[in-house]
């Protein structure tokens, strides 16, 4: 059986830098690809940043697509002043990393994630980060790869706890409900990591000064990335002992499900005030007889931390 291949749907801010390093740690899969998103900072920046963070990485050959600008109910996107606090300026706590000079993919983020799913089929796993829009989008210009797709393992939405934009609302889910919605309405089948889990995996100034003694460009260049989100997490007053590893957990199940524990539930995303961007049972499939999502609800943090650190700790040593 050959490696799955992976997809990373991304707005490139801080924790999807780590899913980016993550995923390029990982044996078990081939990352074949990486779509950009708004969110964190606007699509066409967080494309730069995922060209500079692959060079960065020692990676020259996986491609990055643009994909759409702003979520599929509006016409301009303008980044949150939170999104700012969290993540600096230029998505990586205004650390300056070097510029790539590869460019961009001349195909279409969405055309991309259509061609690979009927490419690969089952053995495609998609791993959106960022807004669901330009899932949503594929889905729509072509159906019939929601039964192709083997797995999509999204970052994204809070079951059992509130949102962190809103009471309700998880920020990816927030930037699109629509957009969301249609992602879960869909036969894909999706595993939801969400806050209930994300929030639970969180790294701590102990952990990038390890970073700091590897003393190579890139652990150097990541552990001051991180620092900048752990202190905007302490800014915060989250209560969080540290910062969450929101976007590198999703990668990390999509590798290795048992990592979390899940639940069978058919999913919806409420797109009219008061809730919405919430992510709650869809109680007109209530008694389906099959659930088309899974939604984490606990995760094995110590053995989820000391994977992300050996194989974050491997990469950078080599770079
Ligand atoms: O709510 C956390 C999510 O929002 C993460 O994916 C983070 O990168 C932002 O996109
Ligand atoms: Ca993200």
């Amino acid at each position: 059986m050959g490696r799955k291949k992976m997809i990373l749907d991304l707005d490139t801010g801080i924790d999807d830098a780590l899913a980016i390093a993550y995923a390029l740690a990982s044996t078990e899969i081939d990352l074949i690809g990486i779509v950009g998103s708004y969110g964190n900072l606007q699509m066409l920046a967080g494309v730069q940043n995922s060209l500079n963070l692959l060079n960065l990485l020692g990676e020259s050959n996986i491609p990055v697509y643009l994909g759409e600008k702003h979520s599929i109910t509006t016409q301009s996107f303008d980044t949150l002043e939170i999104s700012q606090e969290i993540h600096g300026m230029n998505g990586l706590g205004d650390i300056k990393i070097p510029k790539s000079s590869r460019p961009y993919a001349s195909e279409s983020g969405i055309d991309f994630i259509i061609d690979s799913a009927h490419e690969f089929q089952s053995d495609l796993i998609i791993v959106p980060t960022g807004p669901l829009t330009n899932l949503s989008l594929a889905i729509k210009k072509d159906p019939k790869i929601e039964t192709l797709i083997g797995k999509v393992v999204l970052m994204g939405g809070a079951l059992t706890i509130p949102g962190n934009v809103t009471a309700v609302a998880e920020a990816n889910i927030n930037q699109d409900p629509e957009a969301a919605n249609e992602v879960f309405q869909s036969k894909l089948p999706i595993t939801m990591v969400g806050l209930d889990v994300t929030l639970k995996t969180l790294l701590t100034k102990k952990e990038t000064e390890l970073w700091r003694e590897i003393d190579s460009p890139s652990s150097r260049a990541f552990a001051d990335i991180v620092d900048y989100y752990i202190n905007a997490y302490a800014n915060l007053k989250t209560n969080l002992d540290g910062c969450a590893l929101h976007d590198p957990l999703a990668v990390a199940v999509a590798i290795d499900a048992s990592l979390v524990t899940t639940l069978p539930i058919n999913m919806k995303v409420d797109t009219e005030a008061p809730f919405s961007g919430r992510t709650i049972g869809d109680e007109t499939r209530l008694n389906s007889n099959q659930a088309t999502t899974v939604v984490a609800v606990a995760v094995e943090t110590e053995r989820f931390l000391s994977t992300f650190m050996t194989r974050l700790s491997t990469l950078f040593s080599k770079n």
